[in-house]
């Protein structure tokens, strides 16, 4: 008798996006029987969602195996399984390295997985890397009453046709995909009617998203954002990752016509010299990138800036690095990511001559300090202020409470009642660089 499959350890790495599969995934499950284990012993079948973007995420995935093949001795009957970015990357690659995986499984074919779990059952390994035409998240339904949070991810676009050359999701995710507004309409409705406050919206190029409809209308991320803020019980709305080229004149104008549209954006610019961003073949200048965030921050002037920056890309010099710390000077980022520049086999930056890594090591603790000087500058200008704050959770000690401002900065603060889910005004008092702490102001 081979053992039946009813619970699953599924571990998250990557983006938001890999973040709301894992959920979906979840909740999805819940219908065939099989639930979410505490943890990896307790369970049935592991699952690794995983990121491909850098070396480091990817090979993150081989120690983990490393781990598994002891728990697999000990009981044989364990599945394992890799899914995600890496698995649409390296396909039956996996199985071959590490023959203790039972699944890998691409992005896109998540829906199959009911199926895929009953050839588990039986000791088939299951390896599917298709991009089948069909959204995943019609038939990965969300369960309603599992929901209970006040802010909830939304993926409404997946894939991306720009390119650049350092990276993979152009490969691993496939091309440029947008859901129909209808479906996500009706999802957002769902979230809120369970509680949620706050949606952020997902996609690798969020604001490249568009849609043509039954009746050839062609519905563009700015009329979906419309679509979205006239949810009555809908507070808050976000979206994530923007690109600098989709950022039409309609989008910035709807950061001063729409009030649930939080005064946050995070725009991605890479690097801050035009060399390197026709290396990266980003298609876009830094001139361009400062003219978007001049006119955004004339129609909402007290809008957050969040960015991403790679160092140490192949031909970077000193020079074009300086240039990258003026535009942090100039933007003064709420807070950023930056990354050393990781070389991606497949990509055409692959070919590229590599720079030394102490080069870039130094490179990124330089950026590091000078997003981490605004950061708390940003911060700062808040002490004092009275900010409407969304309570997510409660904290690490008694009555304490944390949620975020309209800027995603975290705040915490006390209170005897139960504040989950409410926006209420908190008088910020002091900063510790990260997070904020303050008072509720009644
Ligand atoms: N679609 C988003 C980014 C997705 S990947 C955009 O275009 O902005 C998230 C971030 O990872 C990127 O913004 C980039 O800063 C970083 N990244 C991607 N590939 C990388 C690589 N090969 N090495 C280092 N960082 C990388
Ligand atoms: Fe990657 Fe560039 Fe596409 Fe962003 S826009 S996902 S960095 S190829
Ligand atoms: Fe990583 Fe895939 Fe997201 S490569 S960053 S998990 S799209």
């Amino acid at each position: 008798m081979n053992k039946k499959i009813k619970k699953i350890f599924l571990k998250t790495y990557g983006c938001q996006m890999n973040v709301f599969d894992s959920e979906r995934i979840e909740e999805s499950l819940i219908k065939h029987g099989i639930s979410k284990a505490d943890n990896e012993i307790n369970s049935d079948l592991i699952i690794l969602n995983t990121c491909h973007i850098r070396e480091k995420a990817a090979e993150k995935v081989y120690s983990e195996l490393g781990r598994y093949r002891k728990l697999k001795q000990k009981n044989p009957e364990l599945k394992v399984g890799v899914i995600g970015c890496v698995a649409q990357a390296e396909g039956q690659e996996i199985i071959q390295r590490s023959e203790i995986v039972d699944m890998v499984l691409g992005p896109q074919v998540y829906h199959r997985l009911p199926e895929i779990i009953k050839k588990l059952e039986v000791n088939e390994k299951v390896v599917d890397t298709d991009f089948p035409i069909e959204d995943k998240f019609e038939k990965l339904n969300l369960n309603k009453n599992n929901i209970r949070k006040t802010t909830s991810f939304l993926t409404i676009q997946e894939g991306c046709d720009k390119f650049c050359t350092f990276c993979v999701v152009p490969y691993t995710r496939g091309a440029e995909r947008s859901r129909s507004p209808k479906i996500i309409i009706k999802e957002a409705n769902e979230l809120v009617d369970s509680g949620v406050k706050e949606i952020t919206l997902l996609g690798q190029n969020v604001n490249a998203y568009c849609y043509e409809n039954e009746k050839n209308q062609n519905v563009n991320f700015t009329n979906l954002i419309k679509l979205l803020c006239r949810i009555d019980n809908l507070k808050r709305l976000r979206f994530v990752t923007s690109h600098p080229r989709d950022m039409n004149e309609d989008l910035i104008q709807l950061f001063g016509q729409e009030e649930k549209l939080m005064p946050y954006l995070h725009l991605p610019i890479q690097s801050g010299s035009n060399k390197i961003l026709k290396k990266m073949n980003r298609g876009h200048t830094v001139e361009y990138y400062l003219d978007i965030i001049s006119r955004l921050k004339k129609i909402r002037p007290e809008i957050a800036i969040s960015g991403d920056f790679i160092v140490g890309f192949p031909g970077e010099t000193e020079v074009d690095f300086q240039k990258t710390l003026d535009v942090c000077k100039i933007i003064k980022y709420s807070q950023a990511y930056s990354f050393k520049y990781s070389p991606r086999t497949g990509t055409p930056s692959f070919e590229m001559k590599d720079i030394p890594d102490d080069i870039k090591s130094n490179r990124l603790l330089k950026l590091q300090e000078t997003i981490s000087l605004y950061q708390q500058q940003f911060q700062q200008n808040l002490i004092g202020s009275v900010q409407e704050v969304l309570i997510e959770k409660i904290g690490k000690f008694e009555d304490q409470y944390v949620g975020r401002t309209p800027y995603m900065n975290p705040v915490v603060l006390n209170s005897k009642q139960n504040q989950i889910g409410k926006i209420i005004p908190v008088k910020i008092n002091s900063t510790n660089g990260l997070s904020l702490s303050g008072e509720y102001v009644t």
